[in-house]
């Protein structure tokens, strides 16, 4: 079998992380080998007698780093190479040096979207560094860090809680961990939002799932599914709609749709 992405973690608190790799369809991937994962307490790798991790910015300001030196020993030890090792090495060889993708969960990173998910599924390896405090020193970043990743514009206190919504939105589009066709329907899989959902009972108080999907009748349905995507989609999320369009990602049916709702004829 394709052993799929090793995620390596390494952070300052990696039981957080380890408990939701031991649960839930994540569990069963990794049980399965679809998906490999290992954790590293960066603490372990801190020499003085006290395993101090945290240090004051140069130059002042608020609030603590995360110390290079403990973090350098564990990228060493979980077998990460320098970015700079690479060059040398095919400068030197003209061989591919096979290098884990190193991440760093910031709120300083480009931000993580469906495509980016996409990419890291098909790595080899993922070094997912969490960062604490106010982040880590800038020569780890220089030195080692392919990708500053942030999972949205706001500030979380822990970058354990960004490397699972990392991990989980990766993993899961590894090869055979979920059907193709679940990932063919959901948001993002064709540049617009899911469909709304409905299952029992057909009447919630005084509400009703919609009639077409009673009937049994899989052209409406698809129809009226592919409907509901393009309003939901152009009511909450108009930027989805300007990329497809521009990309040219949009079939003759989407844009049709669009164009109805944006020009409606009546
Ligand atoms: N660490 C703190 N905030 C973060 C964010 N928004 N994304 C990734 N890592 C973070």
């Amino acid at each position: 079998m394709d052993p799929g992405v090793k995620f390596t973690v390494l952070s300052l608190f990696p039981e957080i992380v380890d408990a939701y790799s031991a649960s839930s369809i994540m569990a069963k991937a990794v049980a399965r080998g679809a998906v490999t994962y290992r954790s590293v307490n960066i603490r372990d790798f801190a020499t003085d007698k006290h395993h101090k991790c945290d240090d004051a910015p140069y130059g002042g300001g608020a609030g603590m780093l995360m110390l290079g030196e403990p973090l350098g020993r564990a990228l060493e030890a979980v077998g990460a190479v320098p970015k700079d090792a690479v060059a040398q090495a095919s400068a030197e060889t003209s061989a591919d040096v096979q290098r884990a993708r190193v991440v760093y969960l910031s709120p300083a990173g480009r931000i993580f979207d469906q495509a980016l998910a996409r990419e890291f599924s098909r790595e080899r390896e993922l070094i997912l560094i969490c960062g604490r405090y106010e982040g880590i020193d800038q020569r780890i970043i220089d030195a080692w860090v392919d990708d500053e990743v942030s999972i949205g514009d706001y500030v979380l206190s822990s970058g354990e809680v960004a490397a699972l919504a990392v991990i989980d939105a990766t993993y899961r589009l590894v090869d055979g961990v979920i059907t193709a066709e679940s990932l063919d329907e959901e948001s993002f899989s064709d540049g617009l939002l899911e469909y709304p959902q409905y299952t029992r009972p057909e009447v919630y108080g005084t509400l009703r799932v919609p009639e077409v999907l009673l009937s049994g009748h899989h052209e409406q349905i698809r129809q009226w599914r592919l409907c509901k995507r393009v309003e939901k989609t152009l009511r909450l999320r108009p930027d989805l709609i300007r990329r497809g369009l521009e990309a040219r990602t949009f079939n003759a049916e989407t844009i049709a749709l669009i164009n109805e709702f944006e020009s409606p004829s009546d």
